[in-house]
């Protein structure tokens, strides 16, 4: 699948406040700093359609970005950074929480994990909480630059490892880099196998 157009549509602060229109979204989940917005900008070819920083904590409403009129790209909040409350009930906010379990536009999440840190606690549990409540989801592995072949690997088989221990069925996994374009393709064929899936 090619993108051709890609067009900043709405931040959203409520999910009664998203797009209304039937078109589907394709979501971005993960740690704040993960890469998200880097993402998103390196799919769509667009350097600064999605606001990038090195500050955790950047994007802290729901982004629309609108691809050649036909579905969306959905720039989330990031999660553990600066939360309010320790309290696990509480670690995702009542935002991700509604966009990820109730919001009907919701077709496909991608779970952003940096492919340099061993599975991390707080991912595994939002990966739980997403597969008890059935929603479809694929995990990317952001920053592979930062790795060699032989640690990427090892630490892609980590995750499985530890997925495994849990889950019979493990979820798709895509290694990218948006400093290099790793993964472009792969990602965008496996968007497109989405949404024509219906
Ligand atoms: P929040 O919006 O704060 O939750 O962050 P985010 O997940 O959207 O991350 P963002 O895309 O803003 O990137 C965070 C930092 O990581 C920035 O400094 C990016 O330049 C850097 N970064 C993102 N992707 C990559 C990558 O593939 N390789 C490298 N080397 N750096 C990256
Ligand atoms: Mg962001």
């Amino acid at each position: 699948m090619q993108i051709v157009k890609a067009e900043f549509r709405c931040s959203s602060e409520r999910i009664s406040q998203v797009p209304s229109d039937s078109l589907r979204d394709i979501a971005f989940i993960g740690r704040s700093n993960v890469g998200k917005s880097s993402l998103i900008n390196m799919l769509t070819g667009r350097n600064g359609l999605a606001k990038v920083s090195g500050t955790p904590g950047k994007t802290r409403l729901i982004n629309h970005f609108r691809i050649d009129d036909a579905w969306y790209l959905v720039d989330l909040p990031g999660y553990g950074y600066a939360r309010t409350s320790k309290s696990q009930r509480n670690e995702f906010s009542k935002l991700i929480t509604d966009y990820v379990l109730r919001c009907e536009k919701m077709h496909y999440l991608f779970v952003l994990v940096d492919a340099r840190l061993e599975p991390q606690k707080i991912d595994l549990r939002f990966i739980e909480m997403l597969g008890m409540n059935g929603i479809p989801f694929g995990i990317v592995f952001t920053k592979a630059d930062k790795l060699s072949k032989t640690q990427l690997a090892r630490n892609v088989g980590r995750y499985r490892e530890v997925l495994s221990e849990q889950w019979e069925e493990l979820p798709p996994m895509l290694v990218t880099s948006s400093e290099r374009g790793t993964g472009r393709d792969e990602l965008l064929e496996f968007i497109g196998q989405c949404l024509a899936q219906g």
